[in-house]
């Protein structure tokens, strides 16, 4: 590893580096992946092991604070986040001003934009205590932002949060619940709910994260930063990509259609490509597309979907190009965004709902690395730089002489 900042204070020397494949921005003790090994690690214990163990606000904690917390700091924390799920009344009409047919990640960008117009004190990022409160904040109200930018979409209620829920259960609460109805949230799809969330919390310095980083580097404040950082992750080559993966497995309808679908991705010419199929940092499997795989399978089961043709697809489609000299030789392995969206689908999910979902569970990453960021005294702001091959200096010419 070449620290360039030394290099750069005694001339003018940077690296050019597109796509930042082979740059560190930042340091950070939160997250590390080991692409080769296929091994994520959130502050040093393995995601596997979390997701067999843990549960979603153990996780944020443990991203948050650098520890696993307590009985009575887990108590402390589940109580602060459930006391800040409700959003401020007035922004019920935030939400009206949208079309019917807005995507909920237009809808999700908008509406985490202005909460920096409702949660003022919260944008005083000097105030450690200010800052605290910001992620508490963060983390309670975007189930709540995520689950009425889908009842919006298709014209029912809001649906209040329920504080006796847990976070998981509240959400579906929240996306599913009708006034005529009791609804009562599903235990087992809760769980897998606060697998899907706990396996998307932090990933290091993603396309997303990096962009929050960025914003927040300015001093804009973290409603504003995280904004900027769920507009990034809608593209469909970032967390996109659950959406996008749905959508073609279905495409590819039946297991007869995968070898042309190969044969697309595998030809230069043709910009298709297998959506949650590779990764920047993965050259083996993504350790989160395993367990997301296994939970396809419970839920599918659980919810009596044992004959899924789309995860008969998908499960196809993995073997045929692990096999395949094209996937073998450029490393690519299905990534989380592979399974996730049979699963979310089967909870009864749109795709268009897929990405809201990976936001609202990447917003502990993302504001937990914005703490680190802020409280880092060698924190200076993003500013990179670049190799000019425009036009060299030349004179003004009028209009009538060009
Ligand atoms: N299907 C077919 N070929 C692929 C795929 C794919 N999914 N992914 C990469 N390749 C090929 C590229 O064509 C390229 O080939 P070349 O060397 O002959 O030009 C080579 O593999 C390397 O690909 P890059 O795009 O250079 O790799 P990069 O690290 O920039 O991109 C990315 C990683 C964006 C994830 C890419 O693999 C991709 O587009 N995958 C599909 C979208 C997706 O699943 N995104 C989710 C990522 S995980 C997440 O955000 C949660």
């Amino acid at each position: 590893v070449i620290d360039i900042r030394k290099l750069y204070a005694d001339g003018d020397v940077f690296t050019f580096d597109p796509g930042f494949t082979s740059t560190a921005s930042c340091q950070s003790s939160i997250t590390y992946i080991d692409g080769d090994l296929g091994e994520l690690l959130h502050r040093g214990y393995p995601i596997d092991e979390l997701a067999d163990k843990s549960h979603y606000l153990e996780v944020c904690y443990l991203l948050l604070y650098g520890e696993l917390p307590t009985a009575a700091q887990l108590e402390d924390f589940e109580t602060r986040v459930t006391r800040h799920t409700m959003l401020h009344e007035q922004m019920q009409y935030f939400f009206r001003g949208f079309r019917r047919d807005a995507h909920p990640m237009a809808i999700m960008v908008g509406v985490v934009g202005a909460m920096s117009a409702f949660y003022h004190d919260s944008t005083d990022i000097s105030d450690p205590w200010q800052r605290e409160v910001a992620a508490i904040r963060m983390i309670a109200k975007m189930p709540t932002i995520a689950a009425w930018a889908y009842k919006y979409s298709i014209g029912q209620p809001f649906v209040y949060p329920r504080n006796n829920l847990d976070y998981a259960a509240n959400f579906l609460h929240m996306c599913f619940a009708v006034p005529s109805e009791e609804y009562v949230v599903d235990p087992i799809l809760a769980k897998a709910m606060d697998r899907i969330m706990m396996l998307h919390a932090d990933h290091e310095q993603n396309a997303s994260t990096s962009t929050v980083r960025l914003a927040g580097s300015s001093g804009a404040n973290p409603f504003a930063s995280i904004a900027a950082g769920i507009a990034c992750l809608w593209g469909p080559a970032h967390g996109g990509a659950n959406q996008a993966c749905l959508e073609m497995l279905r495409q590819i309808g039946t297991v007869d259609n995968i070898p042309e679908y190969i044969k697309r991705a595998k030809d230069k010419d043709d910009p298709f490509r297998l959506m949650g199929f590779g990764h920047r940092v993965y050259k083996n499997f993504d350790p989160r597309a395993k367990v997301m795989k296994e939970s396809a399978d419970e839920v599918l089961n659980l919810l009596g979907i044992e004959d899924n043709e789309t995860l008969k697809v998908a499960k196809e489609l993995e073997r045929i190009a692990l096999e395949d000299e094209f996937f073998v030789e450029k490393k690519l392995y299905p990534n989380v965004d592979f399974y996730s969206g049979i699963i979310l689908e089967a909870m009864g999910f749109p795709t268009s709902m897929f990405t809201p979902i990976f936001a609202l569970s990447r917003t502990v990453g993302w504001i937990s690395q914005w703490k680190e960021m802020i409280g880092d005294p060698q924190q200076k702001i993003g500013r990179p730089r670049q190799l000019y091959t425009g036009a060299p200096r030349r004179s003004y010419s009028e209009v009538e002489d060009r």
